[in-house]
């Protein structure tokens, strides 16, 4: 099935939305601090840059190469998600991405896009607690993305937006603990480990029970280690 576009599909109520967005900007309250989060006028804007990646929302035209990576099982072994992902699926969870916002509670998912080759190669998922202060981030990128740093640089960008940008005041992370990949970006990026939680998920693939690494920072140990912002 391929994803609804065209006049009453989903571009139409995107580009409905991108209008009302482009002239509201929404003011949140956090705490003793109220931050303004100007609203993305245009949904094919990037959200983030980065030198070599651009994170912006998800498209219909993300669907296949989504589904390529989500269905290989190497990236999906130490995932909960569905996997292999029918041609379907992948049509339905991109549209269900791509009608998500970045400033509401609950699941944002960033496509991640290669800034010279306009590919996807990945995405980042920050699930936003209804307080606003906290997140919870993963990330994936296809295998023949992997091993050149995008990961660090992705992540990297994420955390300076969350903390710097938005004034988050904690994220999360968790990962199975045989995914080393997973546990040496977050250790690069400065998440620590706070502990570990036996048999704590079920991997739907296989029925095993699985032991996961859990992962903190915090605003401040952030700051403290990362260079100044250029
Ligand atoms: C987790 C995951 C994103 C990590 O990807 P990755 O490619 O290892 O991470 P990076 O993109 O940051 O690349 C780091 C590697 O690239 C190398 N590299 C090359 N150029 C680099 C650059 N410019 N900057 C930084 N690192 C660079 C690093 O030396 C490092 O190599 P090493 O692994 O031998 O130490 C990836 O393994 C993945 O998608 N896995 C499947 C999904 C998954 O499990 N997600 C985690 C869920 S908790």
């Amino acid at each position: 099935m391929n994803a609804p576009t065209g006049p009453g599909g989903l571009d139409e109520a995107l580009a409905t939305r991108d209008q009302d967005l482009s002239v509201r900007d929404q003011d949140l309250a956090v705490g003793d601090q109220a931050l303004s989060v100007r609203a993305q006028p245009c949904r094919a804007a990037p959200l983030i840059e980065t030198p070599r990646l651009l994170l912006r929302h998800f498209a219909p035209h993300d669907a296949a190469p989504l589904r390529a990576y989500r269905s290989d099982p190497v990236v999906a072994r130490y995932q909960v998600w569905r996997s292999p992902l029918s041609e379907q699926d992948a049509a339905e969870q991109v549209l269900r991405y791509a009608s998500e916002r970045p400033v509401d509670p609950g699941w944002f998912h960033y496509a991640v896009e290669h800034r010279g080759e306009g590919v996807l190669v990945g995405d980042l998922a920050v699930w936003l607690d209804d307080n606003l202060r906290q997140a919870e981030v993963g990330f994936t990128l296809a295998p023949a993305h992997q091993r050149r740093g995008y990961g660090t640089e992705m992540v990297t960008a994420l955390l300076d937006h969350l903390f710097l940008d938005r004034g988050l005041h904690r994220v999360s992370a968790e990962c199975d603990t045989r995914n080393t990949p997973s546990a040496t970006l977050l250790e690069r990026v400065g998440f620590r480990r706070e502990g570990l939680r036996p048999e704590f998920s079920l991997n739907p693939r296989t029925g095993q029970w699985t032991d996961t690494l859990i992962y903190g920072l915090l605003r401040r140990q952030y700051t403290a280690a990362r260079a100044p912002r250029r």
